[in-house]
């Protein structure tokens, strides 16, 4: 294969702190064997998230000196709303301060006691939002989508035959059906052109509105370009505005495929729904006209959605992590396979069956690729998953950890660093031990929980 090269070179660095193995050992013990509890200078490669980690363009840190500071009617809100419509035709733009604020405010108006939100997989905040709201959330990914292994083109896929029972059973109970493109929690994989039609047709013939949770929206549509029958030839614009065509909303998290730091919206069609969205926007985030951001986060917004699109940078950020993707399924590391959009995920408990789920084999290996290669990885498993609301604790459907790969920001070198270190492990990964937990908050265990290596 010929070599895929970054499409960028670099004005301004940052320099990394380098670290031995020696002092990472004690970092890690100090952190109670919890990465989120390492300060970020203790990190060689930073792959806890693609959210907000992403390095801006000279255009976008140009843009930035532009941006209008303005109360009301700064022109920095214009370029953002019209930026956004010229890819998604939607007649109200809501800026939020990131994703979740776009979903708190939709929910609040939409959600409640008693109502269920169906999607191909709500990601956390989507999830936790609706339930804030005393509703439910539920997941009607294909089954092929729950498989590692399963070489299914789009994996992300809706279910439809089963959103058409679940609508025809909860009907009167679902105010919207939600698509998550790509689906983060199934592995960043992507759904189909003619999977998002049909579940908007299937919204429609049970008269609901449609509403695309929009965070990777260009990756999608880049698998959509090279994966789908006849899209090959045409534009990523095009495909962009055929995925939200239809739709009656989207709810968006700049920091993923718009280059920001901070950032997103809630886009609205009906006028009723918008009035009453600005009116919570008003009492929660700010003024219509910036919301939750600075007229220079608008700016460096309506920037990134200019550059997303760009077909050389999609093209290379795919073939990053198929690159690091094939190379650890050939050294015998099981990954998520195809490798989706933004992250590369290792199928932990696979990788050390003689760890037991309960005993945390995604937080084991995290904790070792720390150690090793100083690589922050994020489990996504049993720690994540296990703990059930009446405290009781089993394990999660996988033991995955993420490699989210943030957006321009390392190089080739970096990934083979990284690789070089997760083959060491390859070959001494049985002497792995399994963890404990010793102390956890009531919630959100994974945030704080304090762990220990057991013997
Ligand atoms: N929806 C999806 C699919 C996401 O992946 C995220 C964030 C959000 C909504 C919320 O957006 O962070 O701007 O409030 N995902 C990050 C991650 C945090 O690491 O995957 P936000």
């Amino acid at each position: 294969m010929n070599t895929i090269i970054e499409p960028f070179r670099i004005k301004t660095v940052e320099p990394i702190r380098m670290t031995t193995v020696a002092e990472r050992e004690t970092i890690l013990h100090k952190a109670d064997y919890n990465l989120f509890s390492i300060a970020s200078r203790d990190v060689l490669i930073d792959l806890l998230t693609d959210s907000g980690t992403g390095a801006m363009s000279t255009k976008q840190w140009a843009a930035i000196m532009q941006g209008d500071e303005s109360y009301a009617g700064s022109p920095s809100f214009d370029r953002f709303e019209s930026t956004i419509q010229n890819l998604f035709p939607f007649q109200h733009i809501i800026p939020t301060h990131q994703g979740r604020a776009a979903e708190a405010i939709l929910f609040s108006i939409l959600a409640g006691n008693g109502k269920v939100i169906p999607s191909n997989t709500h990601f956390d905040t989507t999830r936790g939002n609706i339930e804030a709201t005393g509703a439910e959330a539920h997941d009607l990914v294909i089954e092929e989508g729950k498989d590692p292994q399963n070489l299914h083109p789009f994996k992300g896929n809706m279910d439809i035959a089963k959103l058409d029972s679940f609508l025809s059973e909860h009907g009167k109970n679902v105010p919207c059906v939600m698509l998550t493109v790509t689906n983060n929690a199934g592995g960043g994989q992507p759904v189909s052109l003619e999977n998002i039609r049909a579940t908007r047709e299937m919204a429609k013939k049970y008269g609901l509105p449609f509403i695309i949770d929009a965070c990777r929206f260009a990756e999608n549509a880049w698998f959509i370009k090279l994966r789908e029958k006849g899209q090959q030839t045409r534009s990523i614009t095009e495909i962009v505005r055929d995925m939200f065509e239809g739709a009656d909303g989207m709810t968006m998290s700049a920091k993923k495929d718009a280059f920001a730091n901070i950032g997103g919206w809630l886009a609205l069609n009906d006028d009723e729904l918008a009035e009453k969205a600005r009116t919570r926007l008003i009492l929660t985030e700010g003024f219509p006209t910036y919301g939750g951001l600075a007229g220079r986060d608008l700016e460096a917004i309506a920037q990134g959605l200019e550059e997303i699109i760009d077909e050389d940078y999609l093209r290379y950020r795919v073939a990053v992590n198929q690159y690091i993707g094939d190379r650890l399924h050939k050294m015998g590391v099981p990954v998520v396979r195809p490798v989706g959009g933004h992250a590369v995920f290792i199928d932990a408990r696979a990788f050390l069956p003689h760890i037991d789920p309960l005993q945390y084999p995604g937080q084991a290996l995290s904790c070792e690729m720390y150690r090793l290669a100083g690589v922050r990885a994020c489990e996504i498993g049993t720690v994540m998953f296990g703990r059930k609301p009446d405290g009781s604790e089993e394990p999660a459907a996988m033991d995955l950890v993420r490699l989210a790969i943030p957006r321009r920001t390392y190089t080739q070198s970096h990934a083979d660093y990284m690789l070089e270190r997760i083959e060491q492990i390859v070959g001494e990964k049985d002497k792995l031990r399994g963890m404990r937990i010793k102390w956890e908050p009531p919630a959100m265990r994974h945030f704080t929980a304090k762990f220990e290596v057991l013997t």
